[in-house]
């Protein structure tokens, strides 16, 4: 495929960045998934305004406006001529003459963009079809500041192995006795039709896909509260769903061996995944 590096377009496998670039050294930059729908970034000033956001929180002022990454995000869907698709942004310090701890005066940040497909968006999907996932819990092991979207993601991807060497598909974080997100997702549970998701801190990432479902909720008078979850409280949970721009809103049906609810998607769920793909469009 098509990539943007640094104000150019070139096949994937031909993009390099210099060794002394401090994302491969400190793992200093930050990211962001975009998913592209029929051709359009969605939700696209969200998920600028959150990378603009994480570059402020590592101390990078890189000043560009959110016209100029729609442009490069657009002229990537073009070339690469994909409808659905999702578009991984990256912004690292850039490269430095020596390895120092100390944050250097900003000269010039490595830009990247790549696009990979998404499945083509159905138009006569069913709910039946959509994977239901099976989860496991696990300390979060992460740094203090999840909030900021950064590219060092070790700790996420052991805790995603862990998943899935016990034969599960993903691992709810838990720190403190309380559950809040997976390793790549927000999550969601359901009580008694109330909506509950963990509030913002810098415990887990303000997910573009966990905002959406909220307005989603007050659209459409499902009642939902911010509050922590007890990890205990998963298993009592009638649903539950991790959310992401690539998963959107995916069930899960069994936490630790644990049958969740009656063990498919739910009601709640299937509702709210409807408002979802009506919007994706
Ligand atoms: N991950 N929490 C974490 C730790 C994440 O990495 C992500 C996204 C989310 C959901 O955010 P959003 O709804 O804005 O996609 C929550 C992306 C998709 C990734 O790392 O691939």
């Amino acid at each position: 495929s098509i990539a943007y590096l640094n104000g150019e377009f070139l096949n994937l496998e031909q993009a390099t960045v210099p060794v002394l670039d401090r994302g491969f050294l400190f793992g200093d930059g930050v990211y962001e998934v975009i998913p592209v729908y029929a051709g359009k970034p969605f939700r696209f000033s969200n998920h600028i305004n959150r990378l603009h956001k994480s570059l402020d929180a590592i101390l990078m002022s890189f000043e560009q406006t959110e016209q100029a990454w729609l442009k490069i995000c657009q002229e990537l869907i073009e070339r690469n001529d994909f409808d659905n698709a999702s578009i991984y942004l990256q912004v690292t310090r850039g490269s430095y003459i020596n390895r120092h701890h100390d944050i250097p005066e900003l000269d010039k940040p490595t830009v990247m963009a790549m696009i990979s497909p998404l499945p083509p968006v159905q138009k006569d999907w069913q709910v039946a079809d959509i994977k239901c996932y099976s989860v496991i819990t696990e300390e979060d092991i992460r740094w203090q500041r999840c909030d900021i979207k950064a590219i060092t993601l070790l700790a996420n991807c052991m805790l995603k192995q862990k998943a899935l060497e016990s034969g599960a598909d993903d691992t709810i974080l838990v720190r403190n006795g309380e559950a809040n997100e997976a390793t790549s997702s927000n999550l969601f549970i359901v009580r008694d039709g109330v909506m509950i998701t963990p509030p913002l801190s810098e415990q887990l990432l303000a997910g573009v896909t966990r905002e959406f479902i909220l307005a989603l909720a007050r659209k459409n008078g499902i009642r939902y509260e911010e509050r922590p979850i007890p990890e205990h409280e998963l298993e009592l949970a009638d649903e539950i769903w991790l959310s992401s721009s690539t998963k959107e809103i995916r069930p899960v049906v069994k936490v630790n061996g644990v049958i969740i609810g009656d063990g498919v998607a739910g009601p709640v769920w299937r509702r709210m995944y409807v408002y979802y793909q009506q919007l994706k469009e």
